[in-house]
């Protein structure tokens, strides 16, 4: 018989796992338990450490509901998201805008506008415009792509944290005119925390980290034949851009909200302009760019989402 020990723990588990008749599960498997065994061999892992991190991991688990995904909240502020992001934007086969995190606030079906609508349905805080092009790696625009975005009110808060989150604020759908062209009114963001009221929350604090995000605005641009670009823009000046606790700032994405702009289409309001551009997609490569979705079809619990608790 095999002896089991802290040295032949490893290939034993890999051994076993191999008849794995998915190539790709079998690679992310094997590699995974080889790098987890590695982990816990580096720090010497105690047994009460390991239950604190299971702990951990319940907590993280108990507090997923159809409106809130602690889960990506944690790969978020791990990094790992981010990461992940940094390598889908290496696989593109052209230049396209950078990504930057979905987060744990985005909604599928949020409401359709008409270009220069406002996604404001409650807030009474300042109005900007944000206008720009929707182009290919060749700068020609794309007509009828998808811009879905979306962004907290003016306490930091996203609708899905509000006491009715059934209810969408700040969220809006519009499609670019024939030449790329987009434009539409939204709140002037501005910098916030992230849900602390969680285990997550709990590490942020055990580690000495202030838990805010740099002001900014989420986007989804997805159009026929290329590759969805999840990403952000960020505004420029804001305290938190060098140190956003979940590394979703790229220089490339930060912009300036411009007073008195002619070339803007709303002139009276401050205005951000942002071309962004999309690579083709290729039959190898995933079209989508998300790190995440939408928390209730993650669940999978859609319908059950008016009694959810926050
Ligand atoms: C956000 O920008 O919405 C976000 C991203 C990661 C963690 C928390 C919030
Ligand atoms: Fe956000």
């Amino acid at each position: 018989m095999r002896a089991i020990d802290e040295n032949t723990i490893t290939d034993a588990v890999v051994e076993q796992m191999s008849a794995t008749p998915d190539p790709r599960l079998k690679e992310i498997m094997g590699s995974l338990v080889r790098h987890l065994h590695a982990f816990a061999r580096e720090v010497d892992l105690t047994p009460d450490e390991w239950l604190e991190a299971i702990k951990f991991l319940t907590a993280v688990g108990q507090k997923c509901t159809p409106y809130r995904q602690e889960f990506i909240l944690l790969s978020d502020t791990l990094g790992l998201s981010s990461l992940v992001n940094a390598l889908h934007d290496t696989r593109a086969s052209e230049s396209a805008t950078k990504s930057s995190l979905l987060g744990p606030f985005y909604r599928q079906d949020s409401p359709t506008m008409e270009l220069g609508g406002s996604i404001i349905t409650k807030s009474k805080a300042p109005e900007i415009v944000v206008y720009g092009r929707v182009t290919n790696s060749a700068g020609e625009g794309i007509a009828h792509a998808l811009v879905q975005i979306w962004e907290p009110d003016e306490t930091g808060k996203y609708d899905l944290q509000t006491h009715d989150p059934s209810e969408m604020d700040l969220r809006g759908c519009f499609q670019t005119d024939a030449d790329g062209n987009y434009y539409f009114r939204a709140l002037c963001p501005l910098g916030y925390m992230i849900p602390m009221d969680g285990p997550v929350g709990d590490m942020i604090r055990a580690q000495k980290r202030h838990g805010f995000r740099p002001a900014h605005i989420h986007f989804v641009i997805s159009a026929s034949g290329y590759r969805e670009v999840v990403t952000a823009l960020y505004i420029a000046g804001d305290d938190h851009l060098d140190s956003d606790d979940v590394f979703g700032v790229d220089e490339s994405l930060v912009v300036a909200v411009k007073k008195d702009d002619a070339g803007s289409p709303l002139p009276h309001l401050p205005s951000i302009r942002y071309d962004f551009h999309l690579a083709a997609a290729t039959t190898k490569d995933s079209m989508s760019g998300r790190v995440g979705a939408d928390p209730s079809q993650i669940t999978g619990k859609a319908d059950e989402k008016s009694t959810a608790a926050r």
